[in-house]
């Protein structure tokens, strides 16, 4: 029996893929697995017991990652699961910089008793002119699974679309229309474009990406999309590039104290994900991620540990090691098995940055004192044992 608790509210769709091997606890110092949405996991004691946790959503700058991986806690992601979701706000985020379509609403709003309404709104209207998109040119800054169809959709409304990405995966290059060009630093995309998206996670290298360097490389009156992290933006230099004139308008999804006292900015509550759709996709690709993880060892879709999957096992037993990533522990590890008497039938074993995951599938049922053996030697974070 496994037992998983829910830091934020996660849509049932996905929490009914639980099969009754699983249970539901209030307290995370019960559960073997946790899903979050926007939950900061920072200050929490994290339990002995905790093996996973799963975020519904691409961002995890709200989980401890580095913490988790020494403590052996794999930590997973719904990367694509929400991109729709993300996009389509995208959509409308550029729509509403290149019209002022808040401003015409409002002015609706204020005249709501004005029985001449049909005709001064003909009057008042070229006050809320804009431009229109088509023919200007869309920064894309990360080509994730967001970024991919952020680019695709601005090519699709006829922008002349650069990307750039320095860790564009083949899968995500692919998927890309062949009218994007892909260009080699930011620096061509400050330089070239009128509008600038930015889908990149938020980690120490990305954070405040977007200062004061970078604005001054930009076009006067450049329009900046941020669907992603607040940080990512350095909030001072913003400030200036707005009141300056050098960012004409600021869309962002993520407001905080400091943009709301900016001028032409717009700005949404956290809403990228915030559809029933992407809700429910991230929910199933969270749970099925923890289930893969729980029930046959495989990692799939881990911000800090490595991609490993050896499917579901058909041997004996399968035990698993996660471990530091340093010289020598294969040897360590595969000594144990030698010095048992038991045979190794498959082993998969791979490394991301400082850990490591070993999964053994092997010709006898594991044991407690196989587990303890493999424990005990130093580097290892966490065995477990799956069959
Ligand atoms: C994400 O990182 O994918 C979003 O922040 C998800 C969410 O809104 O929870």
């Amino acid at each position: 029996m496994f037992k998983y608790t829910c830091l934020n509210p996660i849509a049932s769709v996905g929490l009914n893929n639980f099969t009754d091997k699983y249970k539901e606890t209030e307290e995370l110092a019960d559960a073997q697995a946790v899903l979050v949405r926007s939950a900061s996991m920072h200050d929490l004691e994290l339990p002995d017991s905790l093996l996973a946790v799963a975020r519904a959503g691409a961002g995890y700058n709200n989980i401890p990652t580095d913490k988790c991986a020494n403590k052996g806690i794999v930590v997973f992601n719904t990367p694509g699961a929400n991109a729709n979701g993300v996009k389509e706000l995208f959509v409308a985020g550029m729509l509403l910089a290149a019209r002022d379509i808040k401003g015409g609403m409002d002015w609706v709003t204020a005249n709501k008793d004005n029985e001449n309404i049909s005709k001064d709104m003909e009057k008042a209207k070229k006050q809320f002119a804009g431009t229109e998109l088509m023919g200007k040119k869309m920064g894309v800054i990360g080509l994730g699974a967001i970024g991919v169809l952020a680019a695709n959709v601005a090519n699709r409304m006829k922008m002349e679309v650069y990307g750039v990405d320095p860790f564009l995966s083949v899968k995500n290059a692919l998927s890309l229309s062949r009218d994007i060009k892909i260009v080699k630093t930011y620096d061509e995309i400050y330089k070239e474009c009128d509008y600038i998206t930015i889908h990149v996670p938020l980690l120490d290298e990305t954070r405040g990406m977007l200062n004061k360097e970078a604005f001054d490389k930009m076009k006067d009156g450049v329009v900046i999309i941020n669907m992603a992290r607040d940080t990512l933006v350095n909030d001072e230099d913003m400030k200036a590039a707005l009141e300056s004139g050098k960012v004409a308008k600021y869309v962002t999804d993520f407001p905080n104290p400091a943009v709301m006292q900016m001028p032409n900015v717009i700005a949404t509550p956290h809403l990228g994900a915030s559809t029933a759709e992407s809700e429910d996709n991230c929910a199933v690709m969270a749970v099925d991620e923890l289930r893969n993880y729980l029930e046959n060892g495989n990692i799939i879709n881990s911000v800090n540990f490595p991609a490993c999957d050896a499917g579901e096992c058909t041997s004996k037993g399968r035990i698993t090691v996660a471990h530091k990533n340093v010289p020598g522990m294969l040897t360590n590890l595969t000594n144990v098995f030698s010095k048992e008497g038991i045979n190794i039938s498959h082993m998969t074993n791979k490394s991301r940055g400082n850990y490591s995951y070993c999964m053994f599938d092997i010709d006898s049922e594991s044991t407690e004192q196989l587990a303890a053996s493999l424990d005990s030697i130093d580097g290892v974070l966490k065995t477990r044992i799956i069959k």
